[in-house]
């Protein structure tokens, strides 16, 4: 049940000038040594905690007891969070939510006000579970929303019983959030210290939905701690999927300016963990300064695809526009579900091929014809495969996009864990809502409109 990563089409032998010869794989591979031991170093620093989440199994205990409190008084749980603090949850729910044993698990990842109102007023609030999930604890988003879901349980439920329709996963020590569940004494799920939003899918941020959602999380751990001790067995760097992956894709950008990832998933199931999946690579490697504080201004900008939806939509683009993307694929060799395609219409050659094939059947063909197509036309492509989408194989993949996020970071150069660009918007967005302490923004804010010149605005 091991995943495996096919890098032969990122190589040269298989598209050509656009791929990495014998050289740059051979001069890769000191470079990635290089960062294997800072990581290594790092993690026994107890500085790269995300590294270590497949084996925090205690905390897993504490996720399935809290799991199962719900099951009897919950019919659904709604997590109220913001990118890395929802797109975990949403990654696991959406791949492997068992609706016969769990909860209907929704997560709101969405201030707008329409859709929100419309999810509240679905809710039958005596029988849903509200999760409020923020690292910083002050989130203007996750607040907001937590905001109007305690004062609709407050008025609906009573001053008593409202406080056990929600529970609080953040900081152990800092934010607001930690003080408000000190104070009211909510019940609460720590997110451990030195693990920030978007590798925070193997804490409980990520898995106490997915255990509400009636997920083995003890299987999902187990597939990253599998793709952990892979990575450690290594014999060369290249043997590693996760450095092997960071590697190439990096080579790629920085040597043939493949400044685009797509990353094109052949399973419904797996759209959210693509999301997941950019949002990490996105937000990591997309930063202006160096560790040494030169401005590079680097990253790779993600691009999610679904096939075979997108060969009908962005495929011409990736096989004759720009070269300026690699594609990753994700596939999944046994679908599970089989859905036989009846042979008829035996005399109309166009449709009577499709007989006596499986939909698994064909898309997965169209997978392979893509890769096939692209690489005849000198577009390099990586494949993930995944003997079958489980939570086994699912925890194999987190773990390893997450490692090779940081692995690309190191390349780079550049530290993969803050996000100082998304502050400012943050710090304008305090300004126009009046929060003490940043009244200097509104003024940019409105000098920013008075320079507006009418005739551009039609
Ligand atoms: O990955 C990240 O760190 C961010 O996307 C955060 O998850 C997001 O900004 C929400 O932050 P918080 O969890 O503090 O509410």
């Amino acid at each position: 049940m091991t995943v495996r990563l096919d890098l032969n089409g990122l190589l040269a032998t298989a598209v050509g000038a656009d791929g990495l010869a014998a050289d740059d794989v051979a001069g890769l591979e000191p470079e990635l040594a290089r960062v294997r031991d800072e990581l290594a170093a790092k993690r026994a620093a107890g500085e790269l905690v995300a590294a270590d989440l497949p084996h925090r199994r205690d905390e897993a205990r504490r996720v399935l007891d809290a799991a199962a409190a719900m099951q009897d008084r919950f019919d659904t749980l709604v997590v109220l969070g913001i990118g890395g603090s929802a797109l975990g949850a949403r990654a696991l729910v959406g791949a492997l939510a068992e609706e016969a044993v769990g909860r209907r698990v929704l997560v709101a990842d969405s201030i707008d006000p329409e859709a929100f109102g419309a999810l509240l007023g679905r809710l039958d609030v005596h029988r849903t579970l509200f999760n409020v999930v923020s690292k910083s604890g002050e989130t203007a988003e996750t607040m907001a929303q937590f905001l109007v879901v305690r004062d609709r349980l407050l008025r609906e439920l009573g001053a008593v019983d409202y406080k056990e329709h929600l529970i609080v996963t953040t900081d152990a020590k800092h934010g607001a959030l930690r003080q408000i569940v000190n104070d009211e004494g909510f019940s609460d799920l720590v997110i451990p210290a030195g693990v920030g939003g978007r590798f925070s899918v193997l804490t409980p941020v990520g898995l106490f939905p997915a255990a509400a959602a009636g997920v083995p999380i003890d299987e999902l751990l187990a597939g990253a701690a599998h793709a952990d001790e892979r990575s450690k067995s290594a014999t060369s760097p290249l043997e590693d999927p996760a450095l092997a992956l960071a590697g190439m894709l990096w080579l790629l950008a920085t040597r043939r300016r493949k400044t685009i990832l797509v990353v094109m998933a052949y399973c419904d199931r797996l759209a959210a963990t693509v999301d997941w999946f950019c949002q990490l690579w996105a937000e990591s490697l997309g930063k202006a300064m160096d560790l040494a504080g030169r401005t590079v201004e680097w990253g790779q900008t993600p691009v999610r695809a679904l096939g075979a939806a997108d060969q009908h939509s962005q495929l011409q683009l990736y096989a004759e526009g720009p070269r300026d993307k690699t594609i990753l694929f994700l596939r999944v060799e046994d679908h599970g579900a089989t859905v036989e395609l009846p042979a008829t219409y035996q005399d109309l050659e166009s449709v009577a091929y499709l007989g006596a094939h499986s939909l698994a059947e064909l898309l997965n063909a169209e997978q392979r014809a893509t890769e096939v197509a692209l690489a005849k036309r000198g577009r390099p492509s990586a494949t993930l495969a995944l003997p079958v989408l489980n939570p086994f194989t699912l925890g194999q993949v987190l773990h390893l996009f997450q490692m090779a996020t940081v692995a690309a970071g190191a390349l780079a150069g550049i530290d993969p864990f803050g996000q100082p660009g998304v502050e400012e918007g943050k710090r304008l967005t305090y300004a126009l809502l009046g929060r003490p302490g940043h009244e200097q923004g509104r003024a940019e804010v409105e000098a920013w409109l008075a320079r507006k010149d009418p005739r551009f605005v039609v």
